[in-house]
């Protein structure tokens, strides 16, 4: 299937520094692709070209299977954004704002007003001046706007930022009921790993304008899996033994000597014991905890991206 967006390419460039360099990127329909990567990696640049804000140097945003440029506008009836802090009229209250985007929107029904304010939790706040907003209950606004027109794809730019832990979990369950109830698709960057981690199917993570890896979650994960290296005697006996006592299927010989299981990976002693007591001696066992944390860290030189 044709993915609802793509980039081919992508490169911006400022002062002969590339900001986005060649990114290649492809978002299917429905998923939740997590854009990851710390402060500076070119995440806004490459999302300012997607929605026609910034011209690329080279390359090319495809959405919805259409070239984009400033005069995409077919296309951005589509998109609902949040770029940055979003703004907003501060003497006016939530209301009238998202009513002036309504009618800059075409959107007839001003039903749509009170129920979008109702996804983000502003429903009980909407008489109250913007101006008199928390910072994350003007990120809620800015969320509103992008969702009023119901957009099928959305593209929102660290939604997260300023908001406390409650405020982050409350976005996060928005936009997973958004995608079980709708037809969208979404792209959202963070510099948060553990944002992305749990909310993102697919991540891509960017780093000094490079799009370092691209890959779907559940892939990720099984890279990152927890395993058991046990250093022994034998390692081919060692292996039918585990096999046939302990029914351990998934494992590999890494190097003479070293088994490496990502199964009973809790039950180091009923290893160590089945082994010895079969005539396999045991040098070591060591549970290495893959995380994705460290993945991370040692894909961006120790940058910080957690
Ligand atoms: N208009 C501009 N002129 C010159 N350089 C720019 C411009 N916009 C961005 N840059 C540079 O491009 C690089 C990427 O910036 P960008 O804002 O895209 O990063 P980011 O990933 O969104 O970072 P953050 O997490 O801090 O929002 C930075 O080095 C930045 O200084
Ligand atoms: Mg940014």
């Amino acid at each position: 299937m044709e993915p609802i967006l793509k980039t081919i390419n992508l490169t911006k460039t400022y002062d002969n520094h590339a900001a986005v360099n060649k990114i290649n990127m492809s978002i299917g329909k429905g998923e939740i692709y997590g854009f990851l990567g710390p402060n500076g990696a070119g995440k806004t640049t490459a999302i300012r070209m997607m929605l026609g804000l910034v011209k690329p140097t080279s390359g090319e945003v495809e959405i919805f299977g259409e070239k984009i440029s400033k005069n995409s506008f077919k296309a951005f009836e589509r998109i609902g954004a949040i770029i940055e802090t979003p703004g907003s009229y501060k003497n006016l209250t939530a209301y009238e704002n998202l009513d002036i985007h309504r009618r800059l929107m075409g959107i007839s029904a001003k039903s749509s007003i009170e129920e979008t304010l109702d996804m983000v939790g502003l429903l009980e706040v909407r008489n109250r001046r913007v101006g008199k907003f928390s910072l994350g209950m003007k990120q809620r606004l800015g969320l509103a706007r992008a969702l009023l027109h119901q957009p099928d794809f959305l593209i929102l730019d660290e939604p997260t930022n300023g908001l406390d832990p409650q405020g982050i979990k409350d976005i996060r369950h928005l936009l997973l009921d958004l995608v079980k109830q709708r037809d969208i698709t979404i792209l959202v960057s963070s510099h948060i790993l553990s944002e992305i981690e749990q909310l993102a199917t697919k991540i891509g993570i960017i780093h000094q304008g490079q799009l370092l890896e691209e890959m779907d979650m559940e892939q990720l994960r099984q890279k990152n899996r927890h395993y058991l290296d046990i250093t022994v005697s034998n390692d081919q006996q060692a292996a039918f033994i585990l096999q046939e006592n302990l029914s351990i299927v998934d494992y590999t010989i890494t190097e003479l000597g070293k088994i490496r299981i990502y199964e009973r990976m809790n039950e180091p002693m009923i290893i160590n014991r089945t082994l010895v007591e079969n005539g396999v001696d045991v040098a070591e066992l060591v549970l290495n905890k893959g995380n994705l944390e460290q993945y991370f860290l040692q894909l961006t030189g120790g940058n910080a991206v957690v």
